[in-house]
């Protein structure tokens, strides 16, 4: 009997692996614990999660002999930690391994954000470029002002390759880091107000959720574009989508929203909002990476072996 339960939306290769390494019983989503008979439930001490879902102390206690949940994500703000740390249950994650993709992915948004790339794109797609000319006049993008609100291990990927595009880099979090030459605010409204771009690489999570506030979002003015690759939580949509509407701001670069796929509709309507479906890390390379991560863990729990990246 399987020791191991995969949850989650594995793509062909994954469930390959998965299935050489652990031959595990796979489920599409937490919801599928409750439908596995008492035996299986029984008998597994790891699960391999995968998804954004919440799986909390419902599912953990519907496996009585679980010992880890091997996230597949360097977020895991969807496993509640604490219900973990309550029954002895450790969790892991797979941090570094997609920086450079989820920083690519926010350089790209700005790009593509100021430099109007899709809209562009259209236009000659259409014919319009040859019927109507040259395409309008957008905005500069090296050079500007960014303000990365949270310095962790994929902010500072961000701030390293705006470096390179010229720009004046300014940071949040929660105290000074040691930078070259990078301006520091422990205030994100006066960062927020300081800023062009406006880049949310903070951790998701409870302390974190709806940290781009209203206030933020009003300090950034008519030119302020928001980027975020973090998570949906962070930003307070509801007064973001008020003022890409109303333009007060003037626009947003976005990876991650709340209820995704089934993002606020409002978006699609917005003609200043790069929309990206939750891929940063979506590259082959990344997330064979993360998989392999994801499995490592697993083995070295399953040998007894120390954790490669335990959150607690
Ligand atoms: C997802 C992510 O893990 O790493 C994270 O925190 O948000 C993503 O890389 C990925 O979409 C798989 O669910």
């Amino acid at each position: 009997m399987a020791k191991t339960l995969a949850i989650g939306g594995y793509n062909d290769r994954d469930q390959e692996d998965l299935s050489k390494t652990f031959n595990p019983v796979f489920v599409p989503g937490p919801e599928g614990v409750a439908g596995l008979d008492d035996a299986a439930r029984a008998n597994v001490t790891a699960v391999a999660y995968k998804g954004h879902k919440p799986f909390g102390s419902v599912q953990m206690d519907l496996l009585p002999n679980l010992g880890l949940i091997a996230n597949y994500g360097v977020g895991y703000d969807a496993i509640d930690v604490g219900a973990a740390d309550a029954r002895k249950i450790k969790v892991t994650n797979t941090p570094d391994v997609l920086n450079d993709d989820v920083a690519d992915i926010a350089v790209g948004m700005m790009l593509c954000q100021g430099r109007e790339m899709m809209q562009a794109s259209a236009w000659a797609r259409s014919g319009n470029w040859a019927r109507n000319g040259e395409y309008r006049l957008n905005r500069k993008v090296t050079g500007s002002t960014v303000g990365i609100l949270g310095l962790g291990r994929i902010g500072r990927e961000i701030a390293n390759r705006l470096a390179a595009f010229k720009m004046d880099i300014h940071y949040y979090a929660r105290s000074e880091k040691d930078t070259p030459g990078w301006t520091y605010h422990s205030d994100p409204v006066k960062l927020a107000a300081a800023v062009d771009f406006l880049v949310v690489a903070l951790v998701g999570g409870k302390d974190t959720e709806k940290f781009v506030s209203h206030e933020v979002i009003a300090a950034m003015g008519p030119r302020g574009v928001l980027i975020n690759i973090s998570r949906g939580t962070t930003v307070d949509e509801a007064a973001l989508l008020d003022a890409l509407e109303a333009n007060k701001i003037a626009g947003a670069g976005l990876d991650v929203f709340l209820n995704e796929p089934d993002i606020d509709p409002r978006f699609y309507q917005l003609e200043n909002v790069v929309i990206q479906p939750h891929q940063g890390s979506g590259t082959v390379e990344t997330r064979a990476a993360m998989a392999q991560l994801q499995r490592d863990n697993v083995a070295a729990f399953h040998a007894g072996n120390a954790l490669l990246t335990a959150v607690n």
